[in-house]
């Protein structure tokens, strides 16, 4: 098992999915090596609830790094998971189009798929002329 399946398996079973019972762990890999990982935390005001993905990078900012190369999910899902809108979006903020985020199930099917084929005619910096 690789590392990053391993974080995100082990933050997966923090998850707080008491309304949705859909456990979702996510981990990083930041630049500098690191490994970063979050779990969906859910609110009884369904809209607050927030995704693994979004926990595993508020963990690598918080920590001081702004950009990861490789990128893992896993949930309880007969298929591999997919990301959500939203997350597709905050994953680019942080990744290169050409990263790699391996979307997978607690039984072990796995999906890989650049950043840039999970959000294609992604709004990007240069909308903003940057
Ligand atoms: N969820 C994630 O955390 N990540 C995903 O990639 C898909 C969905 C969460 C949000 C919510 O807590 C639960 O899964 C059901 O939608």
């Amino acid at each position: 098992m690789t590392d990053l399946r391993q974080a995100a398996l082990a933050v997966r079973e923090r998850a707080y999915a008491p309304y949705s019972s859909f456990q979702v762990g996510a981990a990083l890999r930041g630049a500098s090596g690191a490994i970063y990982s979050g779990c969906n935390v859910e609110n009884v005001a369904y809209p607050e609830g927030t995704c693994a993905e979004a926990g595993a990078i508020a963990a690598m900012i918080a920590a001081g790094e702004t950009s990861f190369t490789e990128a893992y999910v896993v949930a309880g899902s007969p298929l591999p998971v997919t990301p959500c809108g939203g997350c597709r979006q905050k994953l680019a903020e942080f990744g290169a189009g050409d990263v790699l985020v391996t979307m997978s199930t607690v039984a072990g099917a796995e999906q890989t798929m650049s950043i840039a084929d999970l959000l294609p005619g992604a709004f990007d910096p240069s909308f903003l002329g940057r």
